[in-house]
C-alpha cells in the first residue's frame, strides 16, 4: 500500500493534466475491471459488475492536484502564475515548482518590509534559473505543481498530493479486493475536482448511479490551536455528515455507520466548515442521487506535506468493502 501511495502522490497531475496519474491507475486496475474507459474530460471509469441484484454505485476519487499555470515571463526570466485550485500564499515561499518535463523552479515572494503582511499570489514569482525570457525553459500556458517527495514516518505518511491520490489508492485497493458484490460498482478516478468538481459532474451525468460515494481527504482539529473540528488523525475514516457544499444523505450516513460498527472499524463523524468534494457533484447530477463521502483525515491540506495515517487509509478500504459487500437499501 505504501509503495502504491508513493507512486501516486509523486506523479505529476495538476487539474486538467492528469495523464500520468491516469496511466498509473489504469495499469493497477486493468486486470481487475470488467470494463474500462476514459471519457472526453479524462475521467477513468472502471466497472466491476455485480450479480444483477444490487444497485448501481459510483465511487469517485479525484486524480488531480492543485498547481499553477505560467501567465507571464519577465525579460529577466522570472515567471508569474495563476493558481489552479486552492493555492494558499501562506505555503509558497521556498517551495519548489515542478513542470511536466521535470524542470524545477523555486517559488518566492517579492521582498517585503512589513513582516505582518503576506502578499497575494501576484506578489510571488518562480525562478527556474533562466537569465532572460529567451533562455527560459518553460512557456506561458505551461502548468506546474508544488513539488515534494513522499516520506513515511511510522504510521504517518507525508507528501504533496495526498489530496486526493491517497484516496485513488483506496479506490484501487478496493477494486482489486472486491469480490462477489451484488452491486455494479463504477470506480471513477475523476479529473478537475480542485477547480470545481468538474470531472465528477460529467461522469455522474453519464453513469446515472443510484448511490454516489466520494473518497476524499478532510481537515483535522488535532494540531496546536487548530480549528475546532471533531476529526483526529489516526482515529479512523471520517463519515461525512456535512460540508460547505453538501449535506450527505441521512440514510447513507446511517448505513455507513452501521457498516463500520458491525465490522468493528474505528470511525468518526465529519462536519467540515469549508470546502466540498465530488460527492456534491454526484448528489445534484441528473435527477438527484443518494450521495455521501468517506473522508481520510489529513493534516496540512493543500501544503506540500499533507499528512495522513496509514491505519486510517487501511480502515477506509475495509469500510468501503464492507459497504459494497452488503445490500444498500435506502
Ligand atoms: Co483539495
Ligand atoms: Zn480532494
Amino acid at each position: 500500500m505504501q509503495q502504491l501511495i508513493k507512486n501516486l502522490v509523486e506523479a505529476y497531475g495538476p487539474s486538467g493534466f492528469e495523464d500520468e496519474v491516469r496511466a498509473l491507475i489504469r495499469a493497477e486496475i486493468e486486470p481487475f475491471a470488467d470494463e474500462i474507459s476514459v471519457d472526453a474530460m479524462g475521467n477513468l471509469i472502471a466497472l466491476k459488475k455485480g450479480n444483477g441484484s444490487g444497485k448501481k454505485v459510483m465511487i469517485a476519487a479525484h486524480m488531480d492536484e492543485i498547481g499553477f499555470m505560467v501567465s507571464h515571463i519577465s525579460k529577466e526570466g522570472f515567471l508569474r502564475f495563476a493558481n489552479i485550485g486552492g493555492v494558499s500564499n501562506l505555503h509558497l515561499s521556498g517551495t519548489r515548482a515542478k513542470f511536466a518535463d521535470g524542470t524545477i523552479g523555486v517559488i518566492y515572494g517579492e521582498r517585503r518590509t512589513d513582516r505582518s503582511k503576506i502578499g497575494g499570489l501576484d506578489k510571488f514569482y518562480i525562478d527556474v534559473g533562466a537569465s532572460s525570457s529567451d533562455d527560459c525553459p518553460v512557456s506561458v500556458g505551461d502548468a506546474g505543481i508544488f513539488w515534494q517527495t513522499f516520506v513515511e514516518r511510522g504510521d504517518h505518511l507525508s507528501s504533496k498530493a495526498m489530496d486526493d491520490r491517497v484516496c485513488c489508492a483506496i479506490g484501487v485497493a478496493a477494486l482489486q479486493q472486491l469480490e462477489d458484490s451484488a452491486h455494479d460498482v463504477y470506480f471513477v478516478f475523476t479529473v478537475q475536482e480542485e477547480v470545481g468538481v468538474r470531472g465528477a459532474t460529467t461522469a455522474a451525468n453519464r453513469i446515472m448511479p443510484d448511490i454516489g460515494i466520494a473518497l476524499d481527504v478532510t481537515l483535522t482539529g488535532d494540531t496546536p490551536n487548530g480549528a475546532k473540528m471533531a476529526v483526529d488523525l489516526g482515529k479512523g475514516p471520517a463519515i461525512k455528515v456535512k460540508d460547505a457544499g453538501m449535506i450527505a444523505h441521512q440514510g447513507l450516513v446511517r448505513l455507513m455507520r452501521g457498516a463500520a460498527e458491525s465490522a468493528e472499524i474505528p470511525h468518526q463523524l465529519e462536519v467540515l466548515l469549508g470546502g466540498s468534494t465530488d460527492a456534491r457533484a454526484m448528489q445534484i447530477s441528473g435527477p438527484g442521487v443518494i450521495a455521501g463521502c468517506i473522508s481520510v483525515p489529513c493534516r496540512y491540506v493543500h501544503s506540500t506535506s499533507e499528512t495522513v495515517s496509514l491505519s486510517d487509509v487501511k480502515n477506509s478500504v475495509k469500510l468501503l468493502l464492507e459497504i459494497l459487500g452488503n445490500p444498500i437499501d435506502l
